[in-house]
Parts: C-alpha cells; sequence; structure tokens
C-alpha cells in the first residue's frame, strides 16, 4: 500500500495517492478529486502543480540544485558538449561515440530548408523583432513539411525520432537567417558542414561572410556549448508547458514549437536576457547609479523590477546564473574585452543580495542576469538574445 493523504470534506473522507519523486518527494496525485468528491483546485500560476510525471529533470529551488537525468549541472556544464546534453535529455543516457556520430549525421540530414522560405525571411521589415521572425519562421514550416502537421507519430519512441532530429536541423537554419537578415548578410548555409561540431555549425552559419573563410574561435565554440546546456531543460517553465499544451490537442510539431517560442518572448521568462542588457545600459548612460535602480525596483508605486533577479522556483541562487557568470568573466578576459556593463551588474548583484527587500523575498540573479553579457561579447545584438535562449 503506498502513501496517502485524505481530505475530509462535508463529513466525507476522500483518499489521495501521495506519489514520490526520484529524490523522495512527494506530490498528491489528484486525477481522480473531481471524479471522487466533485472538487477540483485553483492553483493561480501552476505554483503547486505538476501536469506530468517526468524523470527529465530534477530541480529544488530551495536549494539552488539542477539536474538532468541525474548528472549535476555543473558537472555537464564543465565537461559535456551541447549535443551529448541533448541527446541525454531526449533519451535518457548519455551517448557513446557511435550514437553521437549517427545522431549528429541524422540531424544534418534533416536541416535542410526549403529555398521559399528564405522569400519570407526577405519579406520581414528590417526593425522585425528577430523572436517574432523566428516564430513565424517556425510556423511556416508546417507549410513546407506537411507530414508534420499532425502529431500522429508520438505514438511510440522509434517515430518520435524523426521530429527531434527535424528540429534540431531546421531551427539553427531559421536562427541564423534571422540573425544574417539582421545584419544585411545574404541567407546562406554553411559550408563543410559534416566536418564541423553542432555549435560549430551554428556559430558558421550565423557569423560566415560572403566569400569569406569562417575561422572557428575555441573561446566561442566552449561558451556557446555551455550557454546552450545550461538552457537546455528546465522542467515545466511557461514556455515548455505551452508546447506541451498546444501539442496535447495534436496541433503539429512546428507549430506548437512556434508557441512555445512565443511563450518564450515574454520579458518575465526568456525574454528577461534582452531586458537585462538594455537596463544595465540604462544604467551606464544614467550615470552609473546602481542604488538609483536598486531603490526604484523596491518601491511598490515604481513598476520597475530588477530584471534578471527572482525566479518561480528559485528561491536560493540559481546554479545556472553561477556558472553564467564566471563565464562570462572568463569570456571577457580571454577576448580582451573590458565591458563597463559587467560591473555594473556585479555592483547591482552586491548591492541586492544584501538589501532586505531582496533577502526577504528570497530574489537572486537568475540564469538570465549574466547570459547578455556573454552573448554580447560574442557580437550578438540583444534582440538576439531570446532567440539563443530559444534555440
Ligand atoms: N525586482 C523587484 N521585485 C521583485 C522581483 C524583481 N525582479 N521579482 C520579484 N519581486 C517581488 C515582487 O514584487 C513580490 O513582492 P511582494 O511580495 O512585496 O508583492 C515578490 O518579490 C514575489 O514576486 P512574484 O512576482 O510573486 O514572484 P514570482 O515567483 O511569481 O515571479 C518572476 C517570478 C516572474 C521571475 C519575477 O521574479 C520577475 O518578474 N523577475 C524579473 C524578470 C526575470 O528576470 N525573469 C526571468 C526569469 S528566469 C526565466 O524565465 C528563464
Amino acid at each position: 500500500m503506498g502513501k496517502k493523504a485524505e481530505l475530509h470534506y462535508d463529513g466525507e473522507v476522500f483518499d489521495i495517492p501521495v506519489v514520490t519523486g526520484a529524490e523522495n518527494e512527494n506530490a498528491l496525485d489528484i486525477s481522480k478529486l473531481r471524479e471522487e468528491s466533485g472538487l477540483i483546485t485553483l492553483d493561480r500560476g501552476f505554483k503547486n502543480t505538476g501536469s506530468t510525471a517526468s524523470a527529465i529533470t530534477f530541480l529544488n529551488g530551495e536549494q539552488g540544485i539542477l539536474r538532468y537525468r541525474g548528472y549535476s549541472i555543473e558537472e555537464l556544464a564543465s565537461k559535456a558538449t551541447f549535443l551529448e546534453v541533448a541527446y541525454l535529455l531526449i533519451f535518457g543516457e548519455l551517448p557513446n561515440k557511435e550514437e553521437l556520430e549517427k545522431f549528429h549525421n541524422d540531424i544534418i540530414e534533416q536541416s535542410f530548408v526549403n529555398d521559399d522560405v528564405k522569400k519570407i525571411v526577405d519579406a520581414f521589415p528590417g526593425a522585425a523583432h528577430p523572436m517574432g521572425v523566428l516564430s513565424s519562421l517556425t510556423s511556416a514550416l508546417t507549410a513546407f513539411n506537411p507530414d508534420d502537421v499532425s502529431l500522429d507519430y508520438t505514438r511510440s519512441k522509434e517515430e518520435m525520432y524523426n521530429p527531434i532530429v527535424k528540429v534540431m536541423g531546421k531551427i539553427p537554419v531559421l536562427i541564423a537567417w534571422a540573425f544574417r537578415k539582421k545584419n544585411g548578410f545574404p541567407l546562406e548555409y554553411s559550408s563543410k558542414t559534416k566536418n564541423l561540431s553542432y555549435v560549430e555549425n551554428i556559430l558558421q552559419m550565423m557569423f560566415k561572410r560572403p566569400n569569406k573563410d569562417y575561422i572557428q574561435n575555441p573561446v566561442l565554440v566552449n561558451v556557446l556549448n555551455k550557454l546552450l546546456i545550461l538552457h537546455a531543460d528546465h522542467e515545466q517553465n511557461c514556455s515548455t508547458s505551452t508546447v506541451r499544451i498546444v501539442g496535447s490537442a495534436h496541433a503539429g510539431l512546428f507549430a506548437s514549437i512556434s508557441a512555445g517560442i512565443s511563450a518564450l518572448w515574454g520579458p518575465l521568462h526568456g525574454g528577461a536576457n534582452q531586458a537585462v542588457l538594455e537596463m544595465f545600459n540604462a544604467i551606464k548612460e544614467d550615470g552609473g547609479d546602481t542604488q538609483k535602480y536598486i531603490n526604484k525596483a523596491k518601491d511598490k508605486e515604481d513598476p520597475f523590477r530588477l530584471m534578471g533577479f527572482g525566479h518561480r522556483v528559485y528561491k536560493n541562487y540559481d546554479p545556472r546564473a553561477k556558472i553564467i557568470k564566471e563565464a562570462a568573466h572568463s569570456i571577457l578576459e580571454t577576448l580582451g574585452i573590458d565591458d563597463p556593463v559587467l560591473d555594473i551588474a556585479k555592483e547591482l548583484e552586491k548591492q541586492a543580495l544584501k538589501d532586505s527587500y531582496f533577502v526577504e523575498r528570497k530574489l537572486y540573479p537568475n540564469v538570465d542576469f549574466y547570459s547578455g553579457v556573454i552573448y554580447r561579447a560574442m557580437g550578438i545584438p540583444s534582440d538576439m538574445y531570446t532567440v539563443m535562449f530559444a534555440l
């Protein structure tokens, strides 16, 4: 007999089964609640509700722990490549050499995007926000991949393989095109794709100039691997939940992912990375008075929030923010960049972490607080940051 809880209501007692997770965390299984008691639950913002059982990511917000399939995020970010981590998240185990090679080759095979999509990219105004461009292009893929309009293939793991490699092959092309369009570069594929790692190929597709070889910079490859690993999965957050909800109606692969991209765009979620950097810049231009902005964030009459601070589930330092902060330092140092924005970030963090307003509410830097500093050093403009998160 498993554990159970009892609900006493209106003179009756209802048993509620307790399910136990991988780390002995307990949850009430209320799936029969309405049927048995006529009651439903009200949980604004789903703070107490899981919509499925999942063995992918473990997160303890109080202790600041994040694990993918049992591996700590710190270990994966320091030792693995993004493609290995993607494989781990999807299939449950790290790949051996052959498995990784096959996965990569299958992704390359599926990275073709119909040339007509370029016409759509060209039709967007130059100032279009790349997140809007990306979600539209992702949705447009439904027209060019009619087989993926229905989600019938989710019936088996084998059938899911194709959509997985398709998404991993095509989305980077769309992202590179959104970036190239913004920069006025012609839309093209990289050459010699097979000799490049997944991340090297993304960098080449984004940054290669016409008629010039693109020389890989190992510092950029390493840091992009890290960022992609740190953003690869985060339980049932706003964008992931959106993809699941849209997909549950069998709306189709690209339509569901496009909806998730739109959810990610919001500044309280993935859009925070752009908002953070714009906030740092605004503070710099306003004379660098960080305390003034801390005070604004605390003022309940002022709608300003300290962007990149606070999190739905982390009530401790977001472990990803720690890794990104170190990576930001190291990339600026290696590339010989002296960016005053990093000093503003560090000063804001220092002041907030000793201020009772932030301490009492357990508000710490989140994954987005330092990521923009890195993207900026890589030569990526701020409205592309959330696109990199989507990647
Ligand atoms: N600056 C100032 N005050 C804040 C901040 C902040 N960044 N975040 C939360 N608070 C305050 C709220 O005003 C509230 O105060 P009150 O109790 O006096 O009313 C209290 O802290 C709790 O805030 P909630 O909004 O209830 O916390 P919630 O868990 O719902 O929100 C969220 C989390 C949306 C991330 C919030 O902290 C926020 O807006 N942060 C800034 C945006 C941001 O960085 N988002 C990225 C998150 S990471 C990601 O999605 C990838």
